[in-house]
């Protein structure tokens, strides 16, 4: 693995899959072998044995994944925070084991994106959170907020928590910001949010129609992506000699 990325959100629900995924479409569509990894998932479906993960199975959907349980090894039923649905669910987050999983899959791939789970506070066990992981993994991080009203506390305490655990924050990206009849809030807080934290704005998306993780729907993701987000920044140097296939 030559480089790799951490996507994390201001929140739940707030789109990292989605930028996992788009991220993931376009480095596929430069040639370069890009891995994904779900480390830990909650809300997972089906037989015990083999839960399954929407988000890992549409992220390997996206990049191709070839290893099911390196790219998901921390797999959870209950909807909730990962420690509490571990130990409602008598089992633990191995971290060892996440972390040799994403060394394994990191030998097969040039680029590794991992999505976290939640927020960068979110715990996995006692006195260990998402951001240790990010630490663990030694990634630099791309936060993904929504741009609407509460968009600055929220961005401004990510990047606070990050930076003040050493994490080395790349960019943010916003994610379903309206194109037109845009609120005022969504108008004006990506600057107010550069300004006041003094990290690059990479681009946002707009609400894409087919696009659905649950179905594993891309409708026109990569486009999009392509057109609105700096992928170049993303990579930085590492790439820059990757040739975009014809
Ligand atoms: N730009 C978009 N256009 C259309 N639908 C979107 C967009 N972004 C996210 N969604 C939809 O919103 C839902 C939440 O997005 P997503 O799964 O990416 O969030 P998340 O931050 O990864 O959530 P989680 O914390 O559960 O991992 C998904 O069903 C997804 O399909
Ligand atoms: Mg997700």
């Amino acid at each position: 693995m030559k480089a790799g990325i951490f996507i994390t959100g201001t929140d739940t629900e707030v789109g990292k899959t989605i930028v996992s995924a788009g991220l993931a479409l376009c480095l596929r569509d430069r040639g370069i072998k890009v891995g994904v990894m779900k480390p830990v998932a909650t809300g997972c479906y089906g037989a015990e044995e083999r839960l399954i993960s929407h988000d890992a199975a549409f992220l390997m959907e996206a990049a191709e994944g070839q290893f099911p349980p390196l790219h998901s090894p921390a797999r959870f039923r209950n909807p909730l925070s990962p420690n509490v649905a571990a130990m409602l669910e008598k089992k633990e987050v191995n971290v060892d084991r996440i972390l040799k999983s994403f060394r394994d899959l990191g030998k097969h791939y040039d680029y590794m994106i991992v999505e976290g789970i939640g927020g960068i506070m979110v715990p996995l066990k006692k006195d260990y959170y998402v951001a240790n992981l990010i630490r663990d993994m030694k990634l630099p991080v791309i936060v993904v907020s929504h741009a609407g009203l509460g968009a600055i506390n929220h961005a401004l305490l990510t990047v606070d928590a990050a930076m003040i655990r050493g994490l080395e924050i790349k960019g943010i990206i916003f994610n379903r910001v309206a194109v037109s009849n845009y609120s005022l809030a969504e108008l004006t807080n990506p600057k107010v949010i550069h300004d006041l934290s003094g990290v690059p704005i990479l681009g946002s998306l707009p609400d894409i129609d087919d696009l659905q993780v649950e179905s594993c729907s891309f409708g026109r993701l990569k486009d999009v992506f392509r057109e609105r987000i700096q992928v170049d920044r993303i990579l930085g140097d590492a790439f820059s000699k990757a040739v975009p296939k014809a």
